[in-house]
């Protein structure tokens, strides 16, 4: 194996346990792939797609074309906190636009860029399913909805 990357033994037996759920073993790869963001400071590095690739039995590249296909995937390093702010129809119409905009100001940071600190990565995301509480955002596996930038700049300032 090539790969410098590997679960912990829990993290590889609930690949496992996945494996075994499913007639199909590549219905297997999205909750591995989770796994991995989870373990890996929140993204799914090259060399963890390797690993993934030998402890499943599975090509790299079907790995990688749902790994590229699913936004929820990180293909890069995020910061401590991922903020994803919702830009679709619902939140665009109530500010989720000018928040990202606010918040990548507030906290010095590019858009899908990790800040000096290290804390936050802001990215612009598709519908979130939280329409009717727009704007909102999603922070690491938290959603934050009915946000005025105060109210999420406040939110943000709190997470070291
Ligand atoms: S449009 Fe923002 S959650 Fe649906």
């Amino acid at each position: 194996m090539t790969s410098t990357f590997q679960l912990s033994e829990e993290g590889a037996a609930f690949v496992k346990r996945e494996l075994n759920r499913y007639e199909d073993r590549h219905s297997a790869i999205i909750p591995a792939l989770y796994r991995v963001q989870k373990e890996n400071n929140g993204w799914v590095s090259p060399e963890s797609v390797t690993y993934l690739s030998h402890l499943m039995d599975l090509p790299e590249s079907e790995i990688e074309e749902v790994l590229r296909f699913y936004t929820m995937f990180n293909t890069k390093p995020v910061g401590r906190h991922h903020v994803q702010v919702c830009c679709n129809i619902s939140c665009a119409m109530n500010g989720g636009r000018e928040l990202a905009d606010r918040l990548c100001q507030e906290f010095d940071v590019h858009d899908g860029e990790i800040s000096g600190d290290g804390r936050f990565t802001i990215s612009r995301v598709e519908c979130l399913g939280a329409c009717d509480k727009a704007p909102m955002m999603q922070v690491n596996d938290t959603f934050c909805e009915g946000l005025t930038e105060e109210k999420a700049i406040e939110i943000l300032r709190e997470m070291k």
